[in-house]
């Protein structure tokens, strides 16, 4: 079955897209608008694209009038934004700083998140996160009269203490509890890891044909 987007409204496409491309990491993003209010809200159309600068994207959609909602208009203003990785432990913050308050509402004291001093931005990280990033806005595109898209460059990382070995960079999996969107008000933790070999195509030659690629292209033994 098919299900040609352009004969769908954005609605419908909302629904198809958010519950097959799951789970979705969720950031919940923490900005200050230029009065000093500080923001966070939860945003699952969020990944990050690159590591040479590291890079991450977030989609935002705006009000059904066109204008920005806080974290956009606060990221457009400031240009700076913190990304906070939501685990088990804050999904019920996530969900009181995805209400639509009035702009001068500091979502962190609504949601008892304490706000830990950044070091490149302005925005606070969120004490309670395993893992934030601080961010800076590369650009911002925008994808229609109520969507945007924002590109920032990842400057630093922060993680709970002991989550990842400062030698290796190993993350310790059994501690990193974090939590993916479905769809609608559904949510899944991380289960059931499993590892899949990475193959070199000799390797995967060798497991599958018996010989080497450069056997086989030679026509070796
Ligand atoms: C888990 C979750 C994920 C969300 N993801 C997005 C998203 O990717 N993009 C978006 O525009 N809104 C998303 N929302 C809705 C926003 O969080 C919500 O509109 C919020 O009020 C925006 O806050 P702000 O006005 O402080 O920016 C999501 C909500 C939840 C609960």
């Amino acid at each position: 079955m098919e299900f040609d987007f352009g004969k769908f409204n954005p609605k419908d496409r909302y629904k198809l897209l958010s519950s097959t491309v799951i789970p979705r990491p969720i950031a919940l993003i923490s900005t200050v608008d230029t009065n000093g209010v500080v923001n966070a809200a939860p945003f699952s159309f969020f990944n990050v694209f690159a590591e040479d600068p590291a890079t991450c994207v977030v989609g935002l959609a705006r009000h059904e009038d066109g204008h920005k909602r806080d974290t956009a208009r606060n990221i457009e203003e400031t240009g700076e934004f913190v990304i906070n990785m939501v685990d088990r432990n804050l999904v019920e913050a996530m969900n009181v700083c995805a209400v639509d308050f009035e702009p001068e509402v500091d979502e962190f004291e609504l949601a008892g998140l304490t706000p830990v001093e950044s070091r490149f931005v302005v925005p606070p990280r969120i004490a309670e996160s395993p893992v934030s990033f601080e961010c800076k806005r590369t650009v911002t595109l925008q994808l229609s009269v109520g969507r945007d898209l924002v590109v920032g460059e990842i400057l630093t990382m922060h993680a709970r203490d002991g989550l990842i070995d400062p030698e290796k960079l190993y993350l310790d999996q059994e501690q990193y509890d974090i939590v993916g969107r479905l769809y609608a008000d559904k949510y899944a933790p991380l289960r059931d890891i499993f590892s899949l070999k990475r193959w070199q195509p000799n390797e995967w030659f060798a497991a599958h044909c018996g010989k080497k690629q450069d056997e086989s292209e030679q026509g070796g033994e």
